[in-house]
């Protein structure tokens, strides 16, 4: 065992004797399907965190009263480390997915993470793993916190008890090719003072079977419908969603609550604005959305997040219709945003908005 380093939430570390990284391709990495030697755990009791360990990834063993398995006080994150072209090993604005990652322990009756645990954490678990983070191009380490209820109770209540565990997964490129989405008005991912605009792992539960229609039909993502008026824009799956109408950038506001603050959206709102485009907070019917297709007015449109980044979305499908993007090549924006990001991450354009923390 290793030292504990911090004072308030010590952090036993028990490292693997061998590391399986060299059992792994890293030319072909598939998403969410490799991990890290290591994993963060600790446990919430008594309403104190403790038990904090980092050991080598195992499976849980978790009682069949569970209640996060029954009534889905679970919530969880997702962000990237990343190496510079120097090798330095960075992760990007952590302290925006801290925030978020309170903000839905408080609406999941879930208590919240002190910072310093989450931060000593996730900077420990990083640097020990640090091996992992693909030097390619296009490669990050994907880092997955969570925190999920644990109390072995049959009955509706808030949990006394919950585990707060991170791990990690070497990831390459998201998409390969531009994203098809597809809009319906039948089924709704989020309402008004609901959920929609936290990490409940419900939220996700619940977009499943759309999802499994819209694959049928041979689309990549559901392009979310509001649930008041059923003809406004939301998100994708797991991105917010950018369309270019003229020379303006539109996005959806955040303010109704049915939607993610996505971290890579507030930064691409930055750079775009910092970078001289012209970008609206506003909201985005789908009528005007075909309008401005058929006039040829939609010039590009393109999903953000932490796993694809800037993903440019191809094809838009409505009831039987199927509403055609311009080939990437000639979209601007999304393609200069891409590049935008990538250099700030990589290190090779300067970090102006002090985004990028070093492990
Ligand atoms: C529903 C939803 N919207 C948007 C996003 C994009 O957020 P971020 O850029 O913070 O990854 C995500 C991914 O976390 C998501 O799950």
């Amino acid at each position: 065992m290793d030292t504990a380093i911090n004072t308030t939430f010590p952090i036993e570390i028990h490292k693997s004797p061998v590391s399986h990284i060299s059992t792994v391709d890293f030319d072909q990495l598939q998403f969410g399907k490799v991990f890290t030697d290591h994993m963060f755990e600790a446990d919430y009791i008594d309403g104190k965190w403790t038990n904090c360990t980092i050991r080598p990834l195992s499976t849980l063993q978790l009682h069949p009263a569970t209640s996060a398995l029954h009534y889905g006080q679970a919530v969880f994150e997702g962000m990237k480390a990343f190496k510079t072209t120097e090798g330095k090993v960075m992760l990007f604005r952590p302290d925006a997915n801290f925030r978020r990652l309170n903000e839905s322990c408080v609406r999941m009756a879930i208590p919240e993470l002190p910072e310093e645990l989450f931060m000593d954490a996730l900077f420990q678990l990083v640097r020990i793993d640090a091996d992992w983070i693909p030097n390619t191009d296009e490669g990050s380490m994907y880092i997955r916190p969570f925190v999920f209820a644990t109390d072995d109770f049959v009955g509706i209540k808030p949990s006394d008890t919950f585990k707060f565990i991170i791990f990690c997964c070497p990831v390459a490129r998201y998409y390969s090719k531009p994203v098809r989405v597809y809009m319906q008005e039948q089924f709704i991912r989020a309402f008004p003072g609901g959920t929609g605009a936290v990490k409940a792992a419900g939220n996700y539960g619940a977009t499943m079977m759309p999802l499994m229609e819209a694959r049928k039909r041979g689309f990549d993502q559901m392009l979310w419908i509001d649930g008041v008026t059923h003809n406004r824009l939301q998100e994708i799956g797991t991105m917010n969603v950018f369309v270019q109408i003229d020379d303006t950038i539109i996005t959806i506001p955040t303010t109704e609550g049915t939607i993610l603050k996505g971290v890579t959206r507030d930064s691409c709102i930055a750079l775009l604005r910092d970078g001289g485009y012209k970008v609206e907070e506003r909201d985005v019917t789908i009528q005007e959305l075909i309008d401005a297709h058929r006039s040829g007015r939609l010039h590009d449109a393109f999903g953000t997040g932490t796993a694809a980044t800037v993903a440019p979305i191809g094809v838009i499908g409505y009831k039987d219709e199927e509403y055609e993007l311009p080939p990437v090549e000639s979209r601007k924006a999304s393609a200069w945003l891409k590049h935008e990001l990538w250099a700030i991450r990589k290190g090779i354009a300067t970090d102006r908005f002090d985004w990028m923390w070093e492990v």
